[in-house]
């Protein structure tokens, strides 16, 4: 293989890794966005805003053709999550989430309940992944719900829970991805949002890292919205962000 094939092979397999987050208000928006980047991305993340206005049609719809992260964050008790969690993989969704702070029985159940849904019907069963602290909570926000340790502590506490509870990896800043990775080793699936070329506006991320660092920092995937839905070519802003150190 030639050295611009190699190039070309591995910038093909950066682009795997990135989720572009459809942060849109109908499904029509969505579309929009997935016709423009489908084959250029490696899946599209639905959240909240999406899932509640379009439903889940639309994650159906989307699943059927792409790799969809379905982020709705379930975070109940553990029969209702496992239950939500079983409607969602039935959908088709290749990765899913849940906010760790349920604990270990709320996350051991759900995993369980999910593979074995998957395995009788013969699919693949999605990425199970955990929040650990948003990124929008500080040692602050941390201490006035009762918690004493310090969002690293915490952060590190929850993805070794999240890795004993079985689960596949957890949602992390691209600044807490290598300590993830230096403790809970190579396998773990790390998912990082706050990703932003080097000459852009952050928007309301506190700490971003461009995608090679993030990648560099340990990341498996990462998820990006705005640098990319907000831009007026989104596919050269894919390749930008891909061409960035
Ligand atoms: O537009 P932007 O690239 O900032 O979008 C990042 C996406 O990642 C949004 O959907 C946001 O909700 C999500 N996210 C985040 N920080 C987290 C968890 C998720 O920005 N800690």
């Amino acid at each position: 293989m030639t050295t611009t094939a190699t190039a070309t092979t591995n910038i093909e397999s950066l682009s795997e890794k990135i989720i572009v987050a459809l942060d849109v208000a109908t499904a029509d928006e969505a579309r929009t966005l997935v016709a423009e980047l489908s084959g250029k991305v490696g899946a599209f993340k639905i959240g909240l805003q999406l899932f509640v206005a379009a439903g889940p049609e639309f994650v159906r719809e989307i699943a059927r053709e792409h790799r969809v992260f379905l982020d709705l964050k379930f975070h109940d008790i553990p029969n209702t999550v496992a239950n939500a969690a079983v409607e969602a993989s039935k959908i088709g969704v290749w990765m899913m989430n849940v906010h760790a702070i349920g604990g270990r029985e709320m996350m051991g159940r759900t995993v369980e309940a999910v593979r074995s849904t998957c395995e009788n019907n013969g699919v693949e069963p999605p990425l199970m992944i955990a929040v650990t602290v948003l990124t929008s909570s500080d040692d602050n926000v941390l201490r006035e719900t009762g918690i004493e340790s310090s969002v690293d502590e915490q952060v590190v506490r929850l993805a070794k829970l999240t890795k004993d509870a079985g689960f596949d990896g957890v949602v992390a800043s691209a600044r807490e991805a290598s300590m993830i990775r230096g403790e809970l080793g190579d396998e773990f699936v790390i998912v990082t949002p706050g990703i932003r070329a080097k000459d852009a506006t952050n928007d309301d991320q506190r700490r971003v890292m461009t995608f090679s660092e993030a990648i560099n920092a340990g990341s498996t995937y990462a998820v990006i919205g705005r640098p990319i839905t907000g831009a007026a070519d989104r596919r050269a802003a894919v390749d930008h962000l891909l061409s960035e150190s």
